[in-house]
């Protein structure tokens, strides 16, 4: 297979769990998720994860996923990639809530080590929502799973993602959406 076509498939895959972090941006705001709890006087979350950023992102990334869904048809013939995978129902859910999951487990973590609201976590922050977006898929449908992501696509997903992760960040930055470009 053509390593374009592979790069093509990966970033297909991956776009329902690509964008729910970044609408959480545009979105965010209201009650932090923890409520203001803490943990050894650390916040258990922080406010940086929000109900509304979380469920609107979510809520995007299903969206764009059955968007994906009805044009894969149409757009595999277009272009003669064959493989486009469509997504089915658990995983329409489980991408961009597996991301948003990722992103809000870093985000304890970050708490947990002394690390406040917006500091880097180099490594945690670019791969966190892939990793758990993905072991959530492969939980709710595993056959799937194995037939979308082959070692060649999760290598493109592995490579890919944390350029397409500070890229986007770095423009939310400049953008002034974002305090921090990570
Ligand atoms: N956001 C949100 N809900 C989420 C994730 C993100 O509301 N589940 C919004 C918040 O406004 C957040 C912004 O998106 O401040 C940037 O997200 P992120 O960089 O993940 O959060 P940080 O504020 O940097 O906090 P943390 O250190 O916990 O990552
Ligand atoms: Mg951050």
């Amino acid at each position: 297979m053509a390593v374009l076509e592979t790069v093509v498939i990966a970033f297909w895959a991956m776009l329902p769990a690509y964008v729910p972090n970044n609408v959480a941006v545009l979105a965010g705001g209201g009650r932090p998720i923890d409520g203001g709890r803490t943990w050894n006087e650390k916040r258990l979350l922080g406010d940086g994860k929000t109900w509304r950023g979380t469920a609107v992102g979510t809520a995007v990334g299903a969206v764009l996923a059955l968007a994906l869904n009805a044009v894969a048809g149409d757009v595999g013939a277009a272009t003669g990639i064959e493989d486009l995978p469509t997504f089915p129902p658990e995983v329409v859910l489980a991408l961009p809530l597996g991301a948003m999951l990722g992103d809000m487990t870093a985000s304890f973590l970050k708490r947990r080590t002394g690390r406040d609201r917006g500091a880097p976590f180099p490594g945690v922050d670019q791969l966190d929502f892939v990793v758990v977006s993905l072991a959530l898929a492969f939980v709710v449908a595993p056959g799937w799973f194995l037939e979308t992501f082959t070692l060649g696509v999760l290598l493109v997903v592995v490579i890919m993602t944390p350029v397409l992760h500070v890229g986007t960040n770095v423009a939310a930055y400049w953008l002034g959406l974002k305090n921090e470009p990570w």
